[in-house]
């Protein structure tokens, strides 16, 4: 078994189940959706959420280079904005697509998106399972978000981890009345 530093390990598509197997399908797939006109790399990312459901994002660069999104936070993007933020598993595929092309480096989440990945594991109470792949699945790393960013900055932070549930609902009552004073019923 490969490692890479002390921890996660290296495995092979068929030590995944199916519903793994395909979330690394379906990221792959996203990446062909990347705008990535500067980089000539494309990245997809696709999270599956507590209720089964998938969401995906692809890396949007800019011409202004600093303002580039990443594949991860179009998906968890994604997820929240469906009002399904509570993410189990990302699976994030990378490849330079332009001459001369290559598949062979596993692309993981850049500091940044491991810590919008880490806040939504905080979200879910579930330590996100993080599968990294190359462009051909020879190569994929298993871990997870606390192996990836360890002492994470958090809401417990901020003293905020318990206030969310009740905030949430606050936000979706507000909206509702806000909803019914323009189109009383
Ligand atoms: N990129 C991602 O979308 N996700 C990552 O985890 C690493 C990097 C994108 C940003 C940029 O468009 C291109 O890959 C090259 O850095």
């Amino acid at each position: 078994m490969e490692t890479i530093g002390t921890m996660s390990k290296i495995i092979h598509l068929a030590q995944l189940g199916e519903a793994d197997r395909q979330l690394l399908e379906t990221a792959r797939n996203a990446s062909s959706h990347a705008y990535a006109p500067y980089s000539g790399f494309a990245v997809g990312a696709a999270v599956r959420t507590k209720s089964g459901r998938v969401y995906l994002g692809s890396n949007l660069e800019n011409a202004a280079y600093g303002v580039v999104m990443c594949a991860e936070v179009g998906a968890v993007t994604a997820a929240n904005t469906s009002g399904d933020l509570e993410i189990v598993t990302i699976a994030v595929v990378g490849h330079k697509f332009t001459s001369p092309q290559d598949h062979s480096q596993i692309v993981t989440p850049c500091g940044r998106c491991r810590q919008i990945i880490s806040e939504a594991g905080e979200v879910a109470k579930t330590d996100i399972r993080v599968l990294s792949s190359n462009g051909d699945f020879s190569r994929i790393l298993d871990s997870t978000i606390l192996e990836m960013l360890p002492a994470a900055f958090g809401p417990g932070n901020l003293g905020m981890v318990e206030q969310w549930p009740k905030m949430r609902k606050e936000l979706q009552t507000v909206v509702a009345n806000l909803k019914a004073a323009h189109f009383p019923e």
